[in-house]
C-alpha cells in the first residue's frame, strides 16, 4: 500500500512546489470511518498558516491535484479541511498483495547495526512470579517485531545471577540445609532463603555474615563457588521449562556474573576520570550534577564488592564493544526508572560513544479477583498461573463441546490458556499498571487470544470447505462495505507493525489484530464467500486466506500460536 501512499503523496508535494514554492511532505492515512473516503490527509490544516491561506483553499488545492489521478474515484473536502480520497475497488483490492509481502520477515537490506534487547532478567534461586511474565513477554514481542521488520536484533537475558542474596543463600544452607545442594528444587531454594529472612528478624548479625559470604564468593572461594554453580543450574532447568511454553528463545543468557572479570577496568576508567569519586568507608559514588535533580549512587562498596549498577556499566561496555549496536533497549519495571536514569548519567559522565540508551518500562500487575495477589501468603508463581490458565482453558473446550472441533484437546487447551495469559497482558498499554482478570483474558468475545485463535481457526476453515488452502490473491471490480473494510484493516498491516515498533507497544498490535477479527466476522456474516460468483468467490477467498496470514504473523510476533480448527 505504501506504493499508492507514496504516489499521492508525490503528486501533493509536487504541487506545493509549483503552486506555492514550498517543500513538504503530505501523508495520507487510512481512514476507517464511514463517509471519510479510504485515505485522508490532514496537511491543509498543518500547512494553511505557513502560506497565510485558509484551510480550506489548501485543501481545495489538493483535491484539485488529486481528481484526474488514476484509481481515485473521488476527492472530497471535509470538516475544517481534511482532504478524503475515495478509492476505485480495483487500485484498493489490487494493493493486497504488499500485505502478503509484509507476513515475511523482511531482510536487513540496509545492513543498519542491531539492537539489543534486555529483557526477562529474574534474580535466579528463586521461582519466577506472576509479574516476571511482563518483562519476559513484552521483551520478546519487541525483539519479535524488530526481527521480522529486518532489524538485526540480540536478545539477552541479564540474569540474575550475581549479588549478596547468594551470600545469604549460602549462609541459609550452610545453617538449615540438610541435603546436598543440587537435590534441591526451586521452591526449596526459595524456602531456605525466606528463612534466612524471617530469622533476620531476630538475628541481625546473619546480614553481616551473608554479605560476607558474598564478598568472599567475589574473590573466587571455591567451596563458595561450587554452590553457587549448582544453585544457578537449578535455576536454568526451571526457567527454560517456562519460556518454552511461553516461546521464549534468547540469542544470549549473560548473568551479570558473566562481567564479574569485566568490572575492575570499568572501575579504573571510573575513578580515573573523576566520576567515581570516594563515598564513605573506603567505597566509591557517582554524584550527578544539581540540575539533573539525581540521587548519588554507590558505584562500590565499602567491602569493596560490585554491585548491581557496576555491573550493567560493564555489561554496557561490553555490550557496545561486542556488537556497536545502534540502540539497547531495557524491558524492565517501572519501579527501577529511577535507577536507569542514574545508570545512563553514569555511562554519560564516562564520556564514552553510546548507542541510543531506553528504558522500556512497565506499570505494575493488579488483580482482578482479589485473592490471586497473595496465595498462602506467597506470591503468584508463573508456572501455577500457567497451570491455572491451561486448566480453565480445557475446562472451557469441555464445555463449549460440539462447538470446538480439535483432534488435539490438550494441545489447544495450552495454546489458548497461556496464549489468553500472554494477549491478556500485551493487550493493554504497558505504560499503564496492568489488570489480571482471567474472565477477560479467556473471553470467546472480547479482545482477547480465544477470539483471536477462533477467528484464525475460522478463516481457515472456510479455506477447507472452499477446497483451496492457499488462493491467490485477485482484483474487486465492486466492494460490499464489509470488504471494503476488511480490504483497508488488511493494508493497514504494515504500517501498525511499524507504530509498534517506534513505540515499543504491542498494545498497538494486538489493537489492530482485534479490529481485523471484527472486520473478518462481519465480513464472513453478511457476505455469502462460497456461493458467491465466481469472480467474487475467488476474491472473498483470497482475503480469507489473507486475513489468517496476517493473524497468524501478528500473533506469533505476540509469542501466541494460533491453531487451524478449533
Ligand atoms: N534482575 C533485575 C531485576 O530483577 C533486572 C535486570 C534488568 N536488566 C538490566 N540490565 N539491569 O530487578
Amino acid at each position: 500500500m505504501f506504493d499508492l501512499q507514496n504516489k499521492l503523496s508525490g503528486i501533493c508535494e509536487a504541487e506545493m512546489k509549483k503552486k506555492f514554492g514550498i517543500s513538504t511532505t503530505i501523508h495520507f492515512s487510512f481512514s476507517l470511518d464511514k463517509g471519510r473516503g479510504d485515505l485522508t490527509t490532514s496537511a491543509a490544516l498543518s500547512l494553511a498558516k505557513q502560506l497565510k491561506q485558509s484551510p480550506q483553499d489548501v485543501a481545495k488545492t489538493i483535491a484539485q491535484a488529486l481528481k484526474s489521478v488514476d484509481g481515485v474515484e473521488n476527492v472530497s473536502i471535509a470538516g475544517p479541511g481534511f482532504v478524503n480520497v475515495m478509492l476505485a475497488p480495483a487500485t484498493l483490492s489490487g494493493e493486497l498483495p504488499s500485505t502478503l509481502l509484509v507476513c515475511s520477515p523482511q531482510k536487513n537490506t540496509k545492513k543498519t547495526s542491531p539492537v539489543i534487547i534486555d529483557y526477562s532478567a529474574p534474580n535466579v534461586a528463586k521461582p519466577l512470579g506472576i509479574h516476571h511474565i511482563l518483562s519476559t513477554v513484552i521483551g520478546q514481542s519487541l525483539a519479535n517485531l524488530y526481527r521480522h521488520l529486518g532489524f538485526d536484533t540480540v536478545s539477552i537475558n541479564h540474569l540474575g545471577d550475581w549479588g549478596t542474596q547468594f551470600g545469604k543463600l549460602a549462609v541459609a544452607y550452610e545453617r538449615w540445609g540438610t541435603k546436598k545442594v543440587e537435590e534441591h528444587s526451586i521452591d526449596e531454594l526459595l524456602a531456605l532463603y525466606v528463612k534466612f529472612h524471617d530469622e533476620l528478624a531476630t538475628d541481625a548479625s546473619l546480614e553481616t555474615e551473608g554479605r560476607a559470604a558474598f564478598a568472599k564468593l567475589e574473590q573466587g572461594d571455591t567451596t563458595l563457588r561450587e554452590f553457587w554453580k549448582s544453585v544457578v543450574g537449578i535455576t536454568m532447568r526451571s526457567l527454560d521449562h517456562l519460556y518454552e511454553r511461553l516461546h521464549i528463545h534468547f540469542d544470549h543468557t549473560h548473568g551479570e556474573s558473566f562481567y564479574e572479570d569485566k568490572m575492575a577496568t570499568i572501575v579504573k576508567e571510573g575513578k580515573k576520570k573523576g566520576v567515581f569519586l570516594p563515598g564513605e568507608g573506603g567505597g566509591l559514588i557517582v554524584r550527578f550534577p544539581e540540575t539533573d535533580k539525581l540521587p548519588t549512587l554507590i558505584a562500590l562498596k565499602a567491602d569493596g564488592s560490585t554491585i548491581y549498577l557496576t555491573r550493567d556499566l560493564a555489561t554496557a561496555r561490553y555490550r557496545i564493544d561486542t556488537w556497536h549496536p545502534q540502540s539497547i533497549l531495557y524491558v524492565v519495571d517501572v519501579a527501577q526508572q529511577l535507577y536507569f536514569k542514574q545508570l545512563f548519567a553514569t555511562l554519560g559522565q564516562l564520556g564514552w560513544e553510546l548507542p541510543h540508551l531506553e528504558h522500556v518500562l512497565f506499570g505494575r500487575m493488579r488483580f482482578a479477583d482479589k485473592d490471586m495477589s497473595t496465595r498462602k501468603g506467597n506470591i503468584l508463581k508463573l508456572e501455577a498461573a500457567l497451570d491455572e490458565a491451561l486448566l480453565r482453558a480445557k475446562t472451557i473446550i469441555s464445555e463449549r463441546g460440539e462447538k470446538i472441533q480439535t483432534d488435539d484437546p490438550d494441545g489447544l487447551a495450552e495454546m489458548m490458556g497461556v496464549g489468553a495469559l500472554v494477549y491478556g497482558i500485551l493487550s493493554q498499554n504497558r505504560k499503564m499498571d496492568m489488570v489480571f482478570d482471567w474472565k477477560k483474558m479467556l473471553s470467546f468475545e472480547g479482545n482477547s487470544a480465544p477470539y483471536l485463535q477462533y477467528t484464525h481457526a475460522r478463516a481457515k476453515s472456510v479455506l477447507r470447505k472452499g477446497g483451496e488452502e492457499h488462493p491467490a490473491l485477485t482484483v474487486a471490480t465492486s466492494l460490499s462495505p464489509a470488504e471494503r473494510r476488511l480490504t483497508k484493516l488488511l493494508l493497514m498491516f504494515g504500517q501498525t507493525l511499524e507504530d509498534a515498533r517506534k513505540d515499543h507497544l504491542p498494545h498497538k498490535l494486538t489493537n489492530y489484530l482485534y479490529d481485523v477479527c471484527q472486520a473478518f466476522n462481519a465480513f464472513y456474516n453478511s457476505d455469502d464467500i462460497l456461493g458467491a460468483s465466481a469472480e467474487q468467490r475467488a476474491f472473498r477467498l483470497g482475503v480469507t486466506s489473507l486475513t489468517a496470514r496476517v493473524l497468524k504473523t501478528g500473533a506469533e510476533i505476540l509469542t501466541l500460536r494460533v491453531p487451524d480448527r478449533m
